[in-house]
């Protein structure tokens, strides 16, 4: 159904949005006029990624296949859109591209340990029922914070919540954390994020943190029963053989939002820090539980930041990904909305042990108008191809493959509004086999002598998610004033490097702003 995110709105999120309705998607519902009216005028708001009906999102939480559905929790301001009083939004879809708003899952509990906000967590199942591991912030005298930045002082503790209602929207949470403090001894400058995950009757958990004087770690524990925690050992640093390269040295680094999953015949490991996401691929020691890192490389060059995973029905490793803004913050205060999640992307690895991404073939059910070029036109019969093609509205899907031959090329998205400043390049130079150039900035590939460079775009409103090659991502923002855009293509170059290039048009996703 392609009815635009514009013309009518969903979604509630939020102790303060306003509930009614149930439109024509299914029980979603609508937010007070003034906002609703701004946000679906708004030509930088996505149309087809999910993201709150308004207000400030950051991290994926907790996605989950639960009883045929996905679900999808987030942390969500619901005072405005800026980040701040974490709350867990919340939405479901029959196939991670469709999304419906529910109401906002956890809210802080006064008086809780959560009083202060219900920060990043993980979900499973255990013995039929859901069940989420979160960290749970409250202020603290300064002595007994974990987090401790100028006047903000925050003590961080695993909690955990249970669900068993079909669509996830009941919560009861344990009145007292899972894990109150950090292992004895242990000065901490960041203690949070909980991923667990089970072998044979154990669960073990991963935890972000920063430990004072060395930097960014992931902890680890373990348990029977996901209530009673024993903390084992460092099950990663930043200090490890090989590591030191992946950040600029900060001793109080936080390595944030670890996810530590089975991928082939490897374990991976993703985490944040310092603005970027990092994977490690390796083995993992079972008797010991200790992980042999031996590939690593960076998730998405771009604005995606706390990604997270989840198996989806057929059993893919799914990628999800924080898209941050990257406009002033009283800008996106103003438009009154910030942040957004990635489509969702398919894990593997290669041969070498080398993470592997390629958006899940469910995205391709958005496509509604395809223009193909057809490649054996002739040089000039190409150029005029390529002029003639346009993605209508900032919203669609580019996917083109290229032979690297001696001679450099540019694809180039531009709008003919500003044609002078381009939406985005991507480049290649014989000269530096084993890189392109994303806006002048080299990413780097790894091909075999005949393979072509292959680029997949997705653009949405304000946004551009790019994979080449299934090797390197970069997620991209782009502002502009005025109404919806048009984007036209251009190649330089010889025509003859252009295996194959088409345009889909993509629909929205929803009805609401
Ligand atoms: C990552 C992060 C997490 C934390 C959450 C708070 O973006 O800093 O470490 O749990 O955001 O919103």
């Amino acid at each position: 159904m392609n009815i635009d995110r514009r013309t009518f709105l969903s979604g509630v999120c939020g102790a303060t949005a306003i509930s009614v309705v149930a439109p024509k998607l299914g029980s979603d519902v609508v937010l007070a006029a003034p906002l609703s009216v701004n946000l679906a005028a708004d030509p930088l708001r996505p149309q087809f990624h999910l993201l709150p009906p308004a207000n400030w999102m950051n991290d994926p939480n907790a996605p989950i296949f639960w009883k045929g559905k996905y679900h999808m929790f987030y942390q969500y301001n619901p005072d405005g859109a800026y980040w701040g009083n974490m709350h867990w939004g919340h939405a479901i879809s029959p196939d991670m591209v469709h999304w419906r708003h529910l109401p906002v899952a956890f809210s802080p509990t006064p008086g809780g340990p959560d009083a202060d906000g219900c920060f990043t967590g993980t979900a499973v199942v255990q013995e039929g029922k859901v069940v989420v591991l979160y960290t749970a912030v409250q202020s603290v005298p300064r002595a007994q914070a974990t987090i401790k930045e100028g006047i903000r002082n925050l003590r961080e503790t695993q909690c955990l919540a249970v669900s068993d209602d079909l669509e996830l929207k009941t919560w009861t949470k344990l009145p007292k954390p899972v894990i109150a403090r950090p292992p004895e001894g242990m000065q901490v400058s960041g203690f949070r994020d909980p991923s667990p995950w089970r072998i044979g009757d154990w669960w073990y958990m991963v935890l972000g943190a920063g430990i004072e004087g060395q930097g960014g770690a992931i902890l680890l524990y373990k348990s029977k029963d996901m209530r009673s925690w024993e903390y084992m050992h460092v099950l990663a640093r930043r200090n490890d053989e090989g590591m030191q390269d992946l950040s600029p040295f900060n001793p109080w680094d936080v390595w944030e939002c670890p996810d530590f999953f089975p991928l082939g015949e490897k374990y991976v490991l993703i985490f944040s820090t310092l603005r970027k996401s990092f994977w490690q691929s390796g083995t993992l020691d079972e008797r010991s539980m200790t992980f042999h890192p031996e590939r690593s490389g960076i998730l998405d060059y771009g604005s995606y930041y706390a990604p997270k995973t989840q198996l989806d029905k057929s059993g893919n490793r799914i990628l999800w990904g924080w898209i941050e803004e990257d406009r002033p913050l009283e800008e996106y205060k103003a438009a009154g909305w910030a942040g957004l999640m990635s489509l969702p992307r398919v894990l593997t690895l290669d041969a070498d042990g080398r993470l592997r991404s390629r958006m899940a073939g469910d995205v391709d059910q958005l496509r509604v108008r395809k223009q193909a070029l057809d490649v054996l036109a002739g040089e000039e019969g190409v150029r005029r191809q390529i002029e003639g093609l346009r993605v209508g509205q900032c919203r669609g899907e580019i996917l083109f493959t290229a032979r690297r031959t001696s001679e450099p090329f540019e694809f180039t998205l531009f709008s003919p509004a500003d044609s002078e400043s381009p939406c985005l390049t991507l480049g290649y130079d014989p000269r530096f086999p084993a890189q392109v150039s994303i806006d002048d900035r080299p990413v780097p590939i790894a091909l075999s002598d005949d393979e072509k460079i292959e680029a997949h775009l997705y653009i949405d409103g304000s946004v551009i998610e790019t994979l080449v090659n299934g090797q390197a991502a970069w997620t991209k923002r782009f502002y502009y004033h005025g109404p919806a855009r048009d984007m036209c293509l251009a190649w330089s170059g010889k025509m003859s490097s252009l295996a194959s290039l088409t345009v889909w048009q993509l629909a929205a996703i929803s009805a609401g702003p």
